[in-house]
């Protein structure tokens, strides 16, 4: 008797038609939560049609198999016959037409007739350079839209000597807009009932005029070539009208030959330009590969203008454009079907005619094959016969047997053209470092949103117009000049130039340089301000003024922003000391609590700068930012950069203002936009809708609240990673402003000011909006602020003595910020305009996201411990901004979010039957919440999941055990979760454990058991819980191995490194 095939709930006559189960928008995202769910096969049902989808190795395999299956043309393809026929694409299996017309063209695509088309790709590769150089480095292209022409133009000259010529149109071409169109209403049709297409009239009339537009132009090329074949270069379509059959001696007619043409058009566009934006993204967000595959381009093409030999050296370029496949295949889908029913992996029957889909993504990621870093981007696993020695059918991103890709040494030769000639003439940045990949699908999957900068390098031989890197050495002297002398950012006006540079992920060193440029002036400095990975090439640096540099570290990686300037210090080599004269100073914020890679990055930078001749003006500052004095520790360092720039910089030079010109620092307000997270430099954030905000714990209890979001379009996660949120100040915060100031919150005010700023400048904004949204009014102050503030107090006065003798006790142990100072001690008579100008900008916060994205997809919930507590500082409440913003948000509200990726290792493993051991406490349960819901789900429909054993740290059972009644008491009895909880005021209630370390120490033989078995641990909390279930894990390998304290440690990091991972909040 064969096995059920695994399948999620669905209604009766439709199926899962209208279940939402599959997003009409992005299905990939659906399947792979399916997939997460459900396992590797499953079957769906639409309208009692039943679809079977697979994605394991062993199954694909057989459905690979072509005496057994073959491919089945339905759905979205069968729709697209509307406009390509019979052509290969799309021809039913065993129709006439497919055989004849796949002999004739097969040898027409082999690789030395693909070879030949070499100089017409080159053509169009340059058009597209040539574009990329004309914008020049500001500009932000978008890849996806560009490599769409390049792809577009190519096949067409390629395979009908036609040019588009859509670089040389702002539009895209009617006929590419056309086939744009059609595309996507086929994929809209294939999600329609029959009966329904009928009635969408503007649709239908619009359909029809795109193919006819696509057929008609195609007919008439076809007729123009019969009538003037002389001359005309031996292209696809001469082959196609010339060719016989060798099986029949039959040629191809004109209706067959027009359907051929749109075929290729359809099938190499697209799905070449998908890879190519895929290959983009993947180096960008690895700077590492990027740095290889650039190096081995330079080694084999150095500037010459590249050509055929110099590809099949392109070795580690062709692993990269393989990796880069495997994990986004543009066309995500294979559709077979069994010739005869059939039992696939021994258990599971598929009757004849049956809708079979190889979902290629959850292959090309399936872990038996390509092991528990399958989502990972690692171009080293197709080398040195890797690649070769994959079980079959592992790798299918150009589908099966006789029905492959016709085109694939097309598409790879034009792709390896493009990527080599790109990166060596370009180098690429992201236009937003911090770009996480989203995608867009219509046929086929692309990257959604994603921008990027193409950089000429330093030496590189220009374009000066299309066709010409192949041709003769064309290039103007004037042209390289202006390339090698162009300067990036010189700041405008008067004093010493100055060059400061972040790296900053969450924002602390983004302000911190902010600061730094808003003093700058005041000291005689004319500074600029940018991300390190603004900095395009190390060499072209600015000599003229020191160099300052702040930055953070994360898992001891650099920040998004920094990870090309980090590879490219790395590359640069130290004996020929290439930044001697430059002057710089670096400052590091970091946290203790990763205490193997506390600061690695500005200390790495710090010192190799230093290495490669560089003069360090002052020692490094470095800041923990887990520690009671963050802000204070840049304070004090940022007052003695300016007395060392004073010492270095001669004062005869510097332009001291004694009083900062007016126009430089006036705030004019007048009574009277750009989006408020580009102002704050966060570009990804996007809207998203509350859709619960429900309390967790009982009154009198540290509150708790469950939020529950409605995720932007395209935006995805994976259990255990952040959401990051920008906050809104609490009323009450910015009643207590207005108040102090006696001003209206309706009142509109401009603000004009050249400084660099994060404040809405040059359009009107509410006083209200500005205190709510663009500043932070909470943040304790720092010495600089206060220093700043007592400008304003009349000198002398007694009431401020305290602030003056004991700065400590009555400011920074209190953590006031500048509005508590300014309302308890109204002897500081600072205007609003420059208190504005004292508060830093609005940071996000980051929250580990609580839920599984295959529970709910599209949607994600935090688990939000609320910061309100008396003020250290004796007056009133203190209220935390973002959890208290979250805390009152409404069901319908709308708030700025990106996903933002957590550590890889902070993730469920790929293998699902591996135990997991995680501890935790207060709302350090997030993630873990998130992680057991993941595998609830997949219990629950069946798969085999390892255990899962919970240590929870809180007050009571019936206080604040989260979810306790719900979800908790659900996953518990489903065997989904263990919990072992920790009541610190009811520790009679978890065998006397009082906390989360204690309760480990008790249950310390389970422990041990499932670490026998190869469990993955997961800490997440306050820094103090975190250590002392570490300190506990030492103890217990003590016990276990009957070894000195030193010895365990050692071992403990052993373990930690593969299978520990610790994320902690503060
Ligand atoms: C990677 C990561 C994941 C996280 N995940 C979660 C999560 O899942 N759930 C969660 O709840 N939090 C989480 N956090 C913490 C979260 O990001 C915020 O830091 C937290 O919610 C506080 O932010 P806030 O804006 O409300 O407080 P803020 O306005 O930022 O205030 C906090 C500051 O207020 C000061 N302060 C605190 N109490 C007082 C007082 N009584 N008097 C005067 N000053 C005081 C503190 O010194 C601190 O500097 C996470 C943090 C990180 C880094
Ligand atoms: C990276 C680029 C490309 C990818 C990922 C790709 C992928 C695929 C896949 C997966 C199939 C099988 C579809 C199925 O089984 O339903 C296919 C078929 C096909 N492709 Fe490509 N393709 C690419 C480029 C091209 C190009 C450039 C051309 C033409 C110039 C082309 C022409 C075709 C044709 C004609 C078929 C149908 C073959 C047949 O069934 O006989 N493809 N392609
Ligand atoms: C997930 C994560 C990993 C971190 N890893 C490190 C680290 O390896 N070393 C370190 O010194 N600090 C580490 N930190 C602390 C940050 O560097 C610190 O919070 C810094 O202030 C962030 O600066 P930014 O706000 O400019 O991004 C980490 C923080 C987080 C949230």
């Amino acid at each position: 008797m064969p096995d059920p095939i695994p399948s999620p709930p669905s209604y009766p006559v439709v199926g899962h038609a209208l279940t939402g189960v599959i997003d009409p928008v992005t299905p990939t995202l659906s399947y792979r939560l399916l997939r997460e769910k459900y396992g590797r096969i499953y079957e769906l049902n639409f309208y009692g049609r039943p679809l079977i989808v697979v994605s394991s190795q062993k199954l694909v395999n057989e459905l690979c198999d072509e005496t057994r299956f073959h491919k089945n043309v339905s759905g979205a393809l069968e729709e697209v016959r509307h406009g390509a026929g019979d052509g290969l694409f799309t021809a039913y299996h065993g129709e006439e037409s497919w055989g004849i017309a796949h002999r004739i063209l097969m040898p027409a695509f082999g690789p030395q007739q693909t070879l030949g088309m070499f100089n017409d790709m080159l053509d169009i590769n340059s058009q597209l350079l040539f574009k990329w150089e004309r914008f020049g480095p500001d500009h932000p292209i978008d890849p996806t839209d560009d490599f769409t022409r390049l792809a577009f133009d190519t096949v067409s000259l390629c395979a009908m000597s036609y040019r588009v010529n859509s670089f040389y149109q702002e539009e895209l071409p009617a006929f590419v807009r056309a086939m744009g169109g059609f595309l996507v209403e086929s994929g809209r049709r294939a999600q329609t009932p029959h009966m329904m297409q009928g009635f969408m009239h503007k649709s239908n009339t619009q359909y029809e005029a795109d193919i006819k537009l696509m057929v008609d132009l195609c007919d008439k090329i076809i007729a123009q070539r019969k009538a003037h074949p002389e001359g005309a270069k031996n292209d696809l379509l001469n082959r196609m009208l010339e060719g016989k059959d060798p099986k029949t001696g039959r040629g191809l007619s004109d209706a067959n030959i027009r359907n051929q043409l749109i075929t290729f058009l359809i099938a190499g566009h697209e799905t070449t330009s998908g890879l190519l934006s895929f290959t983009c993204y993947h180096l960008l967000a690895n700077p590492s590969t990027y740095t290889k595959i650039q190096a081995e381009i330079d080694e084999v093409l150095g500037n010459d203008p590249i050509q055929l030999s110099h590809l099949p050296k392109l070795v580690y370029t062709n692993a990269v454009l393989r990796e880069s496949i495997r994990l986004n295949a543009p066309l995500g889908m294979l559709n077979v079907t069994p010739n005869e029913d059939t039992i696939i992996g021994g258990r599971w029957e598929i009757k004849k005619d049956t809708r079979c889909v190889v979902e290629i993504n959850g292959l090309q990621r399936d872990p038996e094959v390509w092991g528990d870093d399958a989502e990972e981007f690692r171009p080293e696993r197709m080398l040195d016969g890797k690649f070769e020695a994959l079980p079959p059918n592992s790798w299918k991103p150009f589908g099966n047997g006789a029905r492959a890709c016709i085109g694939r040494p097309f598409a790879w030769q034009e792709a390896t053209m493009m990527m080599a000639t790109m990166l060596q003439r370009f180098d690429l940045r992201f236009d937003d470092p911090s770009y996480h990949l989203h995608l867009k699908q219509t046929l086929t999957t692309k990257p959604k949103d994603f921008k990027m900068h193409a950089i000429p390098r330093r030496g590189a031989r220009p374009i000066v117009g299309p066709g010409s890197l192949a041709g003769p050495q064309t290039t103007s002297p004037e042209t390289a000049e202006k390339h090698d002398a162009r300067p990036a950012e010189v700041p405008v006006g008067t004093g010493i130039p100055m060059y400061v540079y972040f790296g900053s992920n969450t924002g602390s060193c983004e302000s911190f340089a902010q600061n730094v440029v808003s003093d700058a002036l005041a000291h005689g400095f004319r500074a600029v301000i940018a991300t390190l990975d603004s900095i395009d090439e190390l060499a072209k640096v600015h000599y003229d003024g020191p160099m300052i540099i702040l930055t953070a570290s994360y898992e001891g990686q650099p920040a998004d922003n920094a990870a090309h300037f980090v590879e490219g210090l790395q590359r640069l080599a130290p004996e020929k000391r290439p930044l001697t004269n430059l002057k710089y100073a670096v400052f590091g914020a970091g946290n203790r609590d990763w205490a193997m890679t506390y600061q690695r990055i500005p200390t790495l930078i710090d010192s190799k700068m230093e290495q490669l001749g560089a003069e360090r003006l002052m020692e490094r500052g470095r800041a923990d930012a887990g520690g009671a004095d963050f802000f204070g520790e840049f304070d004090k360092w940022e007052k003695n950069l300016w007395e060392t720039l004073n010492k270095v910089y001669t004062p005869s030079t510097i332009e001291q203002p004694t009083e900062v010109p007016e126009e430089e620092e006036e705030f004019v307000v007048t009574v009277t936009g750009t989006a408020r997270q580009i102002r704050l430099r966060q570009p990804d954030l996007r809207d998203s809708k509350v859709l619960e905000n429900r309390l967790l714990t009982k009154p009198g209890a540290p509150e708790k609240r469950h939020i529950q979001f409605q995720l932007p379009e395209g935006m995805e996660y994976a259990a255990g990673d952040y959401l990051a949120i920008l906050p809104k100040n609490p009323d009450v915060s910015v009643r207590r402003v207005l108040k102090h100031f006696n001003l209206q919150p309706d009142t509109k005010i401009e603000i004009k000011t050249k400084a660099s700023t994060t404040l809405p400048t040059d359009e009107p904004i509410r006083l209200h909006d500005l205190f709510s949204e663009y500043v932070e009014l909470a943040q304790p102050v720092t010495q600089r602020v206060l220093d700043q503030l007592l400008q304003f107090a009349p000198k002398d006065n007694v009431r401020l003595r305290d602030l003056l003798t004991d700065t400590k006790t009555a400011v920074f142990d209190k953590r006031l910020s500048a509005l508590d100072l300014i309302e308890m001690y109204p002897d500081i008579n600072i205007p609003p305009t420059k208190f504005v100008k004292l508060l830093p900008s609005m940071r996000i916060r980051q929250y580990s996201i609580s839920s599984s994205p295959v529970a709910k997809p599209g949607e994600c919930s935090l688990t939000v411990s609320i910061v309100r507590a008396p003020s250290l500082g004796g007056h009133g409440e203190f209220v935390g901004v973002a959890s208290n913003y979250l805390a009152h948000l409404e069901v319908g509200d709308t708030v700025c979010v990106a996903v933002r990726p957590s550590a890889a290792k902070f993730h469920l493993p790929a293998d699902t039957t591996k135990p997991i051991v995680m501890f935790c406490a207060g709302s350090g349960f997030a993630p873990m919440r998130g992680f057991i819901e993941d595998r609830a789900e997949q219990l629950a429909v069946g798969r085999e999941v390892g255990k899962t054993l919970l240590f929870v740290g809180c007050r009571a059972p019936d206080e604040d055990l989260l979810y306790k009644d719900k979800e908790l008491k659900k996953w518990q009895e489903s065997g989904a979760v263990d919990v072992r909880p920790a009541f610190s005021r009811a520790s009679d209630a978890s065998y006397g454990c009082k906390y989360t370390q204690d309760r480990v120490w008790n249950d310390r033989a389970d422990v041990k058991a499932l670490y026998r078995e190869g469990a993955r641990f997961y800490t997440c909390g306050m820094s103090g819980m975190s250590n002392a279930c570490r300190e506990k894990c030492v103890d217990m390998i003590m016990e276990e191995m009957n070894c000195t304290q030193d010895a365990a440690s050692q071992k403990f990091q052993d373990i930690a490194g593969e299978r520990y991972s610790i994320d902690v909040f503060g």
